[in-house]
């Protein structure tokens, strides 16, 4: 009977155990796992080209190598992650389809333009540390599948923030001009890292229930929170300041304060008229049908094998 499937489910995420593939679950757990996990599988596979914009141009090998292991973990990500929503039933082709379409959202991060390769390091150190802040605790998350896959992507995101504040701390030791194009980069990123966390609690309309099923561990402003109060002491050592005359050390809150994020802005974007959205969904449209022939090769060789062992 469902309400003893009901039950288990609930004691399962109370003793804050594991929801697995077959185990039994509400359809709107099902629905939001999939749309978060795909969400989350959509931002790695477009997050790979506004770095991936720098390959041709690292100055030098090292950070080259780099650069190029970098944004091939990212597809990685991408990869686990479509797994993950597999196991919900889904189907990775049609999942793309839906990203492709603009069914399904990625992270606004992703529609904003790499102008120099200081905006490299900066995307390690802001972005991929925002991402490590948001994902650490997705380890935790109710989903086995998901927070499985979360520990090996955070632990190489680690790697992605350390190259990036290192490729700043070598920038910031050179010339002036580097030096300011360090700070230039630094206040094109600020707010939009900001708005990766997702809107303020007040408007965010799933994390009350994504918290009741811990799929969330925190809010977005909890994150947020914890996201400015790391990123200070960093950009101080680093000797870039962030571009918030609001920022302060608020000694009764033990917090920074930090001034409003433009919520007008993050919205333009999610609704496609950020500055670089046409054209990561187009890229990636061609990506996917340049890509046909490799789909159709693997598929007919797949079936030739089955035929064999048949
Ligand atoms: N960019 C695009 N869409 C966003 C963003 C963002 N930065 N933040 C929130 N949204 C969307 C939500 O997906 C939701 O839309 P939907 O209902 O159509 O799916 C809507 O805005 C309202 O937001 P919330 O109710 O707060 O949604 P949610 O509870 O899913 O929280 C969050 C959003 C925090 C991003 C959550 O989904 C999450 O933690 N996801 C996993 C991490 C992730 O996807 N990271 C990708 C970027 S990091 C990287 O890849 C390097």
């Amino acid at each position: 009977p469902e309400t003893e499937l009901e039950s288990h489910f609930e004691r399962t995420i109370e003793r804050d155990q594991r929801i697995e593939p077959r185990d039994w679950a509400p359809e709107g757990y099902r629905k939001t796992m999939v749309r978060q996990i795909a969400q989350h599988a959509h931002s790695e596979i477009i997050g790979m080209q506004p770095e991936g914009n720098w390959i041709t141009r690292a100055p030098s090998l090292r950070r080259k190598a780099i650069l190029l292991a970098k944004v091939q973990d990212e597809a990685g990500h991408g990869l686990y992650l479509y797994s993950a929503a597999e196991t919900l039933g889904v189907d990775r082709a049609d999942l793309t389809e839906k990203l492709i379409s603009g069914r399904q959202k990625y992270s606004s991060i992703f529609n904003y333009p790499t102008l120099t390769f200081a905006d490299v390091g900066v995307i390690g150190w802001l972005v991929d540390g925002a991402a490590i802040c948001n994902q650490v605790p997705l380890c935790r998350s109710s989903y086995g599948p998901y927070a499985r896959a979360m520990v090996r992507i955070c632990k190489e995101e680690s790697f992605h923030q350390r190259q990036g504040y290192e490729l700043l701390m070598t920038m910031m030791r050179g010339t002036g001009q580097q030096r300011e194009m360090v700070q230039e980069a630094v206040d094109r990123w600020w707010w939009p890292s900001l708005m990766m966390f997702g809107p303020p609690d007040a408007d965010s309309p799933n994390t009350a229930q994504s918290m009741a099923w811990k799929v969330k561990r925190h809010t977005n402003d909890e994150l947020r929170q914890r996201f400015v109060d790391m990123s200070v002491p960093q950009a101080e050592a680093l000797g870039v300041t962030f571009p918030d005359p609001d920022l302060a050390w608020n000694a009764d809150r033990g917090h920074y304060d930090f001034g409003a994020v433009d919520w007008a802005e993050f919205k333009n974007v999610l609704q496609g008229n950020g500055p670089c959205n046409a054209q990561r969904i187009a890229r990636r449209r061609r990506a996917h049908d340049e890509g046909a022939w490799v789909r159709e090769a693997a598929a007919a060789h797949a079936a030739k094998n089955q035929e064999a062992t048949a």
